[in-house]
């Protein structure tokens, strides 16, 4: 740790920080617009400039390494001048229409040029117009409110592992673009939206439905990525507008996946079923829901007095809530009923006495990004579970040795050093083989073990995934839902468990 002082205020701050992570944990503003605490730093806003005592000229902040004795000031007249002039040109090409741009009220630029820009231009020639890009159905473009921060495009590179924007010409000519057109298939590319400062990318089911002040915000978990990322509901007179990532470091960080972020607009698409239907007469017909919760339970009971009370099951979604769970089962065991289930892609219960009580991990996320090898099995992870993917990439950044055994050759954006892709009825195998070379380390065979493998050879990818996964500090064995949902999920799960311990 070493001191320094912002604005006169005297800080003990890490070593290797900026000046602007500093000033950050401070509680101390500096204006940027390039800058984002988990992209790498690009420090070409020029929105940061600050003075620094005995430096000649401003500085950006964002860029700036803090030193012993540092003396930093954010508001002198040299630096508001920097920050002044540096708003200016932002502005020079910008077109400055906010009352029609849907990023109006939560856009950061408007902010900073309240504080920063002047109330008129000197500039009188005509402004630039930039054509836009047709990034799918997800993300609407407005690339002549462009700044040019490059934050969409080092997210694909550094956060999502999909290199899909990237910026073309210099200066004035400067343009954020696909290159060969095409739209984005990165399953976190939503949160491109969150990290633009301006209005030049934003969410397109949402526009122009709603201003920010209209909506009222209320916290909830994403159902649908399987992790509980944390988001906010925005809702205007009861009806959900938007979801949007709401910060957790130790689940989701700052994202979310697409899926978390759109699906919302299910919940009014025309295409849901709302009214119950009632067969009648082998026609199924519209009906309230007293009448159909009525002929559920006269069904009901039918089946229990004919057949009795255990001839019956249900089976919950795995998307219902616990609470939804929790009433089916007291609903279920009040009738006399143990049958339910919530597992309804499985066709293999063969392990379950060893399964654990629920599927999840044996660490939290943010343990998973430490792990020095990685062994997947039947896993699409990234289609699956996209911030899981992210987990495992910034691990595969980080050095971690990641493998693979699936029945498909799955897009991953990380790395692989060994991969294996076979037959899903052949997987067992490939993991068997794993096993034996660890055997001949001297760890002991599973019981039963040689009655089902005895046929099986090591070869050098098995040798190789055995000796990364030994190798390893933290080493990690990772199932998926093609593993889970395999018709030998339980040999899976079991062969799994023996290469883990
Ligand atoms: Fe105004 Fe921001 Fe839209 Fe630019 S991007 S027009 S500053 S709201
Ligand atoms: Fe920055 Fe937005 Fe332009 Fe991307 S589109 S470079 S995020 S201003
Ligand atoms: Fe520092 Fe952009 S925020 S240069």
């Amino acid at each position: 740790m070493i001191e320094i002082e912002i604005d006169g205020i005297k800080l003990t701050v890490p070593q290797n920080s900026t000046i602007i992570e500093a000033a950050d944990d401070a509680g101390i503003n500096i204006p940027r617009f390039c800058y984002h605490k988990k992209l790498s730093v690009a420090a070409n806003c020029r929105m940061c400039l600050i003075e620094v005592e005995k430096v000649g000229k401003p500085l950006p902040a964002c860029a700036t390494p803090v030193s012993e004795g540092m003396r930093v000031f954010t508001r002198s007249a040299r630096a508001i001048e920097a920050q002044r002039s540096v708003m200016e040109f932002l502005l020079v090409n910008h077109p400055l229409d906010c009352p029609i741009c849907d990023q109006g009220g939560e856009c950061e630029l408007q902010d900073v040029s309240m504080q920063y820009g002047a109330d008129s231009s000197r500039y009188t020639e005509g402004k630039r117009a930039v054509s836009d890009e047709d990034l799918g159905p997800l993300i609407a473009t407005d690339m002549t409110r462009c700044i040019q921060c490059t934050r969409c495009v080092r997210f694909g590179q550094e956060i999502a592992g999909v290199r899909e924007l990237g910026t073309i010409g210099r200066g004035e000519l400067m343009e954020i673009k696909t290159y060969v057109k095409h739209t984005l298939v990165s399953e976190l590319s939503g949160n491109i939206i969150d990290l633009c400062p301006v209005g030049a990318l934003t969410s397109k089911p949402f526009r122009f439905t709603a201003r920010p002040w209209e909506l009222t915000q209320a916290s909830s978990i994403a159902a649908h990525d399987a992790v509980g990322s944390n988001v906010y509901i925005h809702t205007r007179r009861g009806k959900v507008m938007r979801v949007v990532p709401k910060e957790n470091e130790e689940v989701n960080e700052n994202w979310i996946s697409d899926r978390d972020r759109f699906s919302y607009l299910g919940i009014y698409s025309p295409e849901r079923l709302e009214t119950p239907l009632i067969k009648i007469d082998g026609e199924w017909r519209e009906s309230d829901w007293p009448s159909a919760l009525d002929k559920v339970v006269s069904g009901l009971n039918e089946v229990i007095h004919e057949h009795g009370s255990d001839q019956i099951a249900a089976l919950a979604s795995p998307n219902s809530t616990l609470e939804e769970c929790y009433l089916l089962q007291k609903f279920w065991r009040g009738i006399g009923s143990p049958h339910m289930d919530h597992r309804i892609h499985m066709t293999d219960f063969s392990d379950q006495s060893n399964a654990d009580f629920y599927p999840g991990f044996n660490n939290n996320l943010a343990q998973l990004e430490k792990k020095d090898a990685v062994l997947l099995i039947g896993a699409d992870v990234h289609h699956e579970q996209p911030l899981v993917a992210h987990r495992l990439r910034k691990a595969s950044l980080q050095g971690a040795k990641m493998m693979v055994i699936n029945p498909v050759d799955f897009s991953l954006n990380f790395p692989t050093v060994e991969k294996i892709i076979v037959h899903p009825y052949q997987m067992a195998e490939e993991l068997a083989g794993i096993i034996k070379v660890l055997s001949g380390e001297g760890v002991a065979l599973p019981t039963n073990f040689m009655q089902y493998f005895s046929q099986v050879n090591a070869n050098e990818t098995h040798v190789a995934m055995a000796r990364h996964l030994q190798a390893a500090q933290q080493p990690y064995v990772l199932l998926g839902a093609q593993a889970l949902n395999h018709p030998q999920s339980g040999l899976l799960q079991w062969l799994a468990r023996c290469i883990a311990s």
